[in-house]
């Protein structure tokens, strides 16, 4: 199978589009859509279809979800209504797309990771490589030798006692009008505190803010590891959403 439908869905949009799995990208132009608010289980599927539905798409889709998910099922919801915990978001996503397409949901910043290994930064990388997303939080997919250790949530480390992402994510950024230099040291000392831990070999930011990532990243110093910016910006998820939901 060369194509299969990847939708990512985030706190304030969700968007998808068929996915060319020998290419890495997208293979037409992707649809978006607003999340909606409250971003509940039945409003995100209703908005989910309407992507899936504007390419006349059936057969297998891949979902992202910002949450910890595992065998399908939502555990954690930091960013999005608290209803879907406990949903299996597989099956609730499925019943809505209907029979002939089938529904894999995993984490999206893991998603992302998946599609940077294979076709972004992070190519024919060993060892420990960590991508980190920055925007409404901070994601975070973890490879050991190419191998995903999945929903490791390291935007939820504690620093200076508050919550990781709620101090150096891209929201917390525009929220707190800050400049660059001023978030990225921030997101230096966040940097500083992962390398501690897990001492990788390369860093790879992904998230919208790696299209600007010449506004920051030559601003942080004193991080042992490579640090590179993502090379599939904003569609990494949709890619790796399709990847693994044609199991590659
Ligand atoms: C969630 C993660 C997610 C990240 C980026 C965090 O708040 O806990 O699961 O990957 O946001 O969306």
């Amino acid at each position: 199978m060369r194509n299969v439908f990847g939708v990512d869905v985030g706190g304030t949009g969700i968007k998808g589009a068929p996915v060319d799995l020998e290419r890495g990208d997208l293979a037409q132009e992707r649809h978006k859509v607003l999340t909606p608010q409250p971003a509940t289980p039945e409003a995100v599927a209703d908005r989910v279809a309407e992507v899936v539905g504007h390419f006349g798409w059936s057969g297998p889709v891949g979902i992202t979800f910002p949450g910890v998910v595992t065998a399908n099922t939502v555990r954690t919801a930091a960013n999005v209504a608290k209803d879907w915990v406990g949903v299996d978001a597989a099956r609730l996503l499925g019943d809505r797309l209907g029979n002939d397409m089938p529904v894999t949901v995993l984490n999206d910043a893991d998603a992302a990771g998946v599609a940077e290994m294979r076709f972004g930064a992070g190519k024919g990388r060993k060892g420990t490589v960590i991508l980190l997303t920055f925007g409404t939080g901070i994601g975070s997919a973890l490879f050991i030798d190419g191998n995903l250790v999945p929903n490791t949530e390291l935007g939820h480390l504690e620093l200076h006692g508050h919550d990781a992402e709620k101090h150096a994510s891209t929201k917390a950024k525009e929220d707190e009008d800050l400049s660059w230099p001023h978030w990225a040291r921030r997101v230096q000392k966040y940097l500083a505190h992962v390398e501690m831990l897990f001492s990788p070999e390369l860093f790879i930011i992904g998230g919208g803010v790696s299209r600007k990532a010449d506004k920051f990243l030559p601003l942080i110093e004193g991080i042992e590891a490579e640090i590179v910016p993502a090379q599939l910006q904003n569609n990494a998820g949709i890619v790796g959403a399709a990847m693994v939901a044609a199991g590659r």
